[in-house]
């Protein structure tokens, strides 16, 4: 399946093969705007494409993407309570004046949040399919946002840069880490935050995100995650320092099984966030 695609001939991506479009019951035609996957070496092929297949299923509340709809609140809250303090911020619209990045947007779910908190928003995402999804439900909801088919690679070259970028339940789905947070570090601009959301690799997360999640109670298809692509709090930190980031707050994320709600915690055991700040270079005086 790693090869240019036979109908749409496009080399910068990666499409499902012909006898999956037709499973689908897309034609030709968009069979390259639906299943292209972008080619990147932080890209998980098989991963991306299974995002492509549940592509129509972003804005179900109670489908495949639920946990992600029931996170966002706590996320929204917790952003929403970060950067209301700013200097002239709008109580009502705590992120309003700020430029926002949504690295791996998915369907828009976070996008649209951030939006609605006042924030000039940018999503990327290397699945084009979540793209078209997250622009129709945008454009239904009457949200300005600027969704792009791109790497944060392809973005960093571009020079573009932006005082918060969200990097929210991407890491555990990506290839090539490093790499991939390097680019994320350079998107940030000097005086502004990354905020990065993941799972730890634990035994604690082995229990309750893939034996738990996938397989006990049945909340996320199964092969959703690979333990081996949880990161460790301290190999993220590692990253965001590497990249010129210093770590602003460390919080842990637990789920009530009962109530499925989710709540900020102390115990970074399974999941967890990290707020980082990059700080605006100092002038050395010259004598
Ligand atoms: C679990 S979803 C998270 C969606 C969104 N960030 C949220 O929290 O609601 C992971 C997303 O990351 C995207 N993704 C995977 N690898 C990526 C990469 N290398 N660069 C950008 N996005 C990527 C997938 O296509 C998918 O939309």
């Amino acid at each position: 399946m790693n090869h240019a695609c036979g109908d749409c001939a496009r080399t910068d991506i990666v499409c499902l093969t012909p006898g999956i479009a037709a499973m689908n019951r897309v034609s030709a035609t968009e069979h390259d705007a639906r299943h292209a996957v972008r080619r990147d070496s932080t890209v998980q092929l098989a991963d991306a494409l299974r995002y492509a297949r549940m592509a129509d299923r972003w804005w179900d509340a109670d489908g495949p993407f639920w946990p992600l709809h029931r996170l966002n609140r706590l996320r929204l809250e917790y952003l929403a309570r970060r950067f209301a303090n700013r200097e002239g911020a709008d109580p009502s619209r705590p992120l309003a004046g700020l430029d926002c990045l949504d690295i791996g947007c998915g369907g828009g779910l976070l996008a649209e949040g951030l939006a609605r908190l006042g924030a000039s928003v940018t999503g990327i995402d290397v699945v084009e399919a979540n793209l078209l999804a997250a622009r129709s439900h945008a454009r239904g909801a009457g949200l300005a946002i600027d969704y792009r088919y791109l790497t944060a690679g392809d973005l960093a070259d571009d020079g573009r840069r932006f005082d918060l970028v969200l990097n929210m339940e991407v890491v555990e789905h990506v290839d090539d880490f490093h790499r991939f947070m390097d680019q994320c570090c350079q998107l940030v601009r000097p005086g502004g935050h990354m905020a990065v959301a993941t799972i730890n690799r634990t035994l604690a997360s082995f229990a309750a995100a893939i034996v738990g999640a996938e397989y006990v109670m049945r909340w996320l298809p199964r092969g959703t995650h690979r333990w081996r692509d949880f990161r460790q709090p301290r190999e993220v930190e590692a990253r965001l320092e590497a990249g010129g980031l210093e770590i602003h707050e460390r919080r842990g994320v637990r789920v009530n099984p009962l109530t499925r709600r989710f709540s900020l915690t102390r115990s970074m055991r399974v999941n967890y966030m990290l707020l980082a700040h990059k700080p605006r270079p100092t002038l050395t005086p010259i004598h």
